[in-house]
């Protein structure tokens, strides 16, 4: 019987349809792809472009992108480390729940930090969770600032940008890294999709 653990009278209701029942309806596996990396690193644009490619392929996928969710659930949060780890830690419990619907998820969130990524693939089961490190020179991303962000940290309009006044830790054990210096949107996300369908037990054949 699982007990919360700050509160004990709080006991896990076990559902009688299970996550490998909801995977079997829908035909394959599920699990979390963590996109980290700086902001225009192109986490939002690769996991959009994947998160199509998959659905062509009957994938039922679903994207959680950072910006997105804090305009939502997870609005009350600013860029504080404190505040980062809760959007983190957040991202990942809800990104758990789709994995347990039966969905492949895509998660695309700078988390700058070593620990918090480590605390969001602690609550997966290993094979479940796979973290994908798009790795951008600062350089480039700050020549890309799609969203001019990077000029406003600058200028000091804009406070704990992370890779300007708040570090960026590079993640240590990745299970891909992508180099989007050198690499192109499509060979980025044909590697991905490779990679995911062998992952969830599918053959990708759908062409555009
Ligand atoms: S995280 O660090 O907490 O994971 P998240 O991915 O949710 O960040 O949000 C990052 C997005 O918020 C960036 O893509 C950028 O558009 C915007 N943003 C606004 N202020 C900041 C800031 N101080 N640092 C980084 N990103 C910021």
């Amino acid at each position: 019987m699982a007990v919360n653990e700050n509160d004990k009278n709080i006991i896990w209701h076990h559902s009688t349809i299970k996550k490998e029942d909801r995977q079997k309806l829908n035909g394959h596996k599920s699990l979390m792809i963590w996109f980290t990396g700086l902001s225009g690193s192109g986490k939002s644009t690769i996991a959009n472009a994947l998160q199509h490619e998959l659905y062509k392929n009957n994938v039922s996928v679903y994207l959680l992108d950072g910006d997105n969710l804090r305009h939502g659930i997870n609005s009350n949060l600013s860029f504080s480390s404190e505040d980062r780890k809760e959007n983190i830690r957040r991202t990942a419990e809800i990104g758990k729940l789709f994995v347990d619907a039966g969905i492949v998820v895509l998660a695309a969130v700078i988390s700058p930090f070593e620990k918090d990524r480590l605390n969001a693939r602690k609550i997966f089961p290993a094979e479940e969770f796979i973290e994908v490190y798009v790795k951008c020179s600062l350089e480039e991303c700050e020549k890309r600032d799609p969203k001019g962000l990077y000029k406003k940290a600058r200028n000091g309009e804009i406070k704990q940008f992370t890779g300007i006044d708040q570090p960026y830790e590079e993640p240590e054990n990745p299970e891909i890294v992508l180099d989007t210096n050198q690499l192109s949107l499509v060979q980025s996300v044909e590697l991905l999709s490779s990679y995911i369908f062998e992952k969830v037990g599918l053959k990708q054949n759908a062409k555009e």
